[in-house]
């Protein structure tokens, strides 16, 4: 690590002042950084130890439970909630709201999170990640309720994500652009190695399962057809990319330029992601990197949450391609 080295923490304290970042925020990020060394370690040798495969038991989504997501989800859970910093907690994999023991002071914010998404692909050693958005408690309860998790995502104080790929790397944004940070396995911290993220404006790639093509309504497969349509003055046809990890797919997006989508189907119009723990996060860094977030036919970051799991059309992506979908989904193109 070279003296010249700027690890999270200090990036933090440095931009205290001129950014306003509180610093419960600060701490919770550096925790959250905490949890995800951890997760992160357990990850790369997943393949080595009895951890991997599923466990038997299903979440409220139905799918599949495996042994990495718990883990994931206890670890994060076990690193924020006695820090007097979080009135309540929700994740991906419960059904209900996960309340801040009686044991443990309570704090001004709300984490939401998604404990490690594309778990699916863990077999494959395929990139996955962790998903998490934070907000200040609205409610008056002191111990935090469920209003308190339904705010829309314009009401975010900070999001983020970790990603366990290639190298660790932990990407977030307070409001004031979007930094990334690559985990030094040597040194056990993570760098400033991405500073001032911006999404680049030209639409390289498009990210989509394709497999849904005659599932989707014909606006959306007009969409696609546009994105393998040869065009010289835009560049298409756009490169197909999708992983089918959204972490890795969206990250891809965010350094080259990509569209990522998951529209909904005809027997399913909600898609499959869900707002709190995935399109909230991600739209908001996108938002901040100079992207958008949309579900066609709305600004996915304005969007009054009906409940915590509630799924949604998802198509994040270069500000200029995202008009473009909203204009196809809509049926004016
Ligand atoms: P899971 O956590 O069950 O692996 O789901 C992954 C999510 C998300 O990461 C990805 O973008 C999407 O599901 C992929 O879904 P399809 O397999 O339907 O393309």
């Amino acid at each position: 690590m070279s003296m010249g080295a700027v690890n999270l923490s200090r990036f933090l304290v440095e931009h205290e002042r001129q950014w306003g970042i509180e610093r419960g925020l600060q701490d919770l990020l550096n925790n959250i950084a905490f949890a995800s060394k951890i997760v992160s370690r357990e990850v790369n040798k997943a393949g080595l130890v009895e951890i991997l495969g599923l466990t038997g038991e299903t979440n409220v989504q139905g799918e599949e439970v495996q042994k990495l997501d718990m883990f994931a989800e206890e670890t994060f859970i076990h690193a924020l909630e006695p820090l007097g910093l979080l009135a309540i907690m929700t994740d991906e994999e419960q059904d209900e709201i996960i309340p801040i023991p009686d044991k443990f002071p309570t704090g001004p914010y709300v984490f939401l999170f998604d404990p490690l998404d594309g778990s699916s692909n863990i077999d494959a050693n395929v990139s996955i990640g962790t998903i998490f958005a934070i907000y200040r408690k609205i409610s008056k309860a002191e111990r935090g309720v469920l209003e308190d998790c339904l705010q829309p995502g314009n009401q975010i104080e900070m999001a983020g994500y970790v990603i366990y790929g290639s190298s660790t790397m932990l990407v977030f944004s307070c409001g004031h652009g979007v930094h990334g940070f690559t985990l030094d396995p040597s040194c056990g911290e993570f760098l400033l190695s991405h500073p001032d993220i911006c999404m680049p404006e030209k639409t390289k790639n498009f990210s989509v399962n394709e497999g849904n093509y005659f599932k989707w309504e014909k606006n959306i497969r007009n969409y696609i057809d546009y994105c393998k349509t040869p065009d010289k003055e835009s560049g298409r046809p756009y490169s197909g990319r999708y992983i089918g990890s959204l972490v890795a797919d969206f990250h891809r997006n965010l350094l080259y330029g990509g569209i990522f989508l998951y529209p909904g189907t005809k027997d399913k119009p909600g898609g499959k992601l869900r707002l709190l723990y995935e399109g909230n996060p991600l739209s908001y860094i996108a938002e901040q990197a100079g992207g958008a977030g949309t579900t066609g036919t709305e600004r996915i970051l304005d969007i009054k949450p009906d409940t915590i799991h509630q799924r949604i059309p998802l198509i994040i992506g270069p500000k200029k391609e995202c008009d473009i979908y909203d204009k196809f989904a809509k049926g004016k193109i």
